[in-house]
């Protein structure tokens, strides 16, 4: 069972003869020339999450993304549609704003050019001085490729990238089922790093250093390399599938009440029955499936309604390439983005998006493997820096703190006369095989063209 392959274009994530072998050279983590690379080649040609469509509800309403040097609006049109600009102005480059908003033009804030939302210049002073003609009509802000699934809004740089669900693929075919767009974001945060942007791809690439890093997680998330699903596909994305059940090897504490008994007793189900543990976690996990799928409509789980039993219950962890990770369950979704600095290639920024799909009468969230409750509403951005986490000790039940706390160590490692090429588990073949779409978009060929 552990090996089953459920969608026709997975690749057995856990088998190191689907790849090539490249090598995994430190300088990528800190050498200005790989930086420059990654954006030339392969930050300007992949697809980049801007912001959720809830965002951008009527006409005016726009939001801005800002890239490493780089800045885009995305803004909702007056026939509903969505158009994206560079976020420089038609006529010396002034950036137009600087956060997102609601507006039916934009003014610069240099020569009070302004720009309708479609991105066309509108007015402009002393039109009748300039020799080479009228602006208005001539320049407009330049265009860039605009469009959403999951609920979120995506851009991308290049006009030859692959269209957006091709791009995915075949994630929009996997969570058919799940209404994402319905998902509200309840806490946003981005921290600034002191690390590589590609520490994170590593990181959510594997879940072998989960047990030592984030020894929280397996009584609730089995998280044993033998129970879990590995998945690869041809666009360079990656899947893991956890089973939503407590792993056979990790007990709680004697004594300590293990927290899969009051998610069975939510769903109507007495722990108590079970004669074992193994019981307890193999029988309850089976029967709690079952249980969702006879209470979910009178419990307010509308979002289970075409779920499958997997979806019900098992922690499918997807990683996009190069550099977002979600963890879509039938309660919400964890989603991760990581993005380098501008100028510092030991530096980046994380954003942590928690969201929750709405259930009538329940005015806050708990994630299954954190203890803090959030309020269950639209949140603010938060901007942080780590700072040794003291940044950040608010979000310290969390399973991104821990991986946080070991960017700085392995941003060191990575520049020591020590570093050996990695030796990698069967577990984190997906680590390589991100390297080498990496190198694949450098090397000029990336997938799906
Ligand atoms: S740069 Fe925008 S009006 Fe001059
Ligand atoms: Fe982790």
């Amino acid at each position: 069972m552990t090996e089953t392959i459920t969608h026709p274009m997975a690749m057995n994530g856990k088998d190191p003869r689907n790849l090539r072998g490249d090598p995994i050279t430190p300088d990528r983590y800190y050498s200005r020339e790989w930086m420059q690379r990654e954006w030339d080649h392969m930050w300007t040609k992949v697809w980049h999450i801007a912001g959720r469509q809830n965002e951008l509800q009527e006409p005016g309403d726009y939001i801005v993304h800002n890239f490493m040097h780089e800045s885009v609006i995305i803004a909702k049109q007056q026939d509903g549609s969505l158009k994206g600009f560079y976020n420089a102005c038609a006529h010396r480059a002034q950036k137009l704003v600087w956060t997102k908003g609601a507006q039916d033009s934009w003014t610069c804030p240099y020569h009070g050019w302004v720009f309708s939302i479609d991105g066309s210049l509108i007015d402009a002073c002393d039109r009748d001085d300039f020799p080479q003609g009228d602006p208005v009509g001539k320049r407009n802000l330049i265009e860039v490729r605009v469009d959403t699934w999951g609920g979120f809004v995506w851009y991308t740089m290049d006009d030859e990238t692959p269209p957006l669900l091709k791009y995915l693929e075949p994630l929009p075919d996997i969570y058919r089922n799940h209404p994402f767009e319905t998902l509200v974001r309840i806490r946003q945060v981005r921290v600034a790093l002191n690390v590589n942007w590609k520490f994170a791809s590593d990181n959510f690439n594997e879940s072998y250093h989960t047990r030592t890093a984030h020894p929280q997680v397996p009584p609730v998330i089995d998280q044993d390399h033998f129970t879990s699903r590995y998945e690869m596909f041809p666009m360079g994305h990656a899947r893991i599938i956890q089973m939503g059940r407590p792993s056979l090897r990790d007990r709680v504490p004697e004594g300590k009440e293990h927290p899969f008994k009051a998610t069975l007793r939510f769903w109507g189900i007495d722990p108590e029955q079970y004669p074992d543990y193994e019981t307890m976690a193999m029988q309850g996990w089976l029967d709690l499936k079952a249980a969702k799928r006879m209470l979910w409509k009178e419990k307010g789980f509308l979002q289970y309604e075409n779920m499958s039993d997997e979806d019900l219950t098992e922690s499918p962890f997807g990683v996009l390439f190069p550099n977002v990770a979600f963890g879509a369950s039938s309660d919400g979704m964890s989603f991760f983005r990581w993005e380098p600095h501008p100028s510092d290639p030991e530096k980046s920024y994380f954003d942590y998006w928690m969201m929750a799909y709405p259930i009538e009468g329940k005015g806050e969230y708990v994630h299954r493997t954190a203890s803090k409750p959030y309020e269950f509403k639209e949140a603010e951005l938060e901007l942080r820096e780590y700072d040794g986490g003291l940044g950040v000790m608010d979000l310290e039940d969390t399973v991104v703190f821990q991986d946080w706390g070991l960017t700085e160590g392995q941003q060191a490692g990575w520049r020591s006369r020590g570093y050996q090429e990695p030796y990698l588990a069967a577990q984190e073949t997906r680590v390589r095989r991100f390297h080498e779409i990496l190198h694949d978009y450098l090397d000029g060929k990336p997938p799906g063209r």
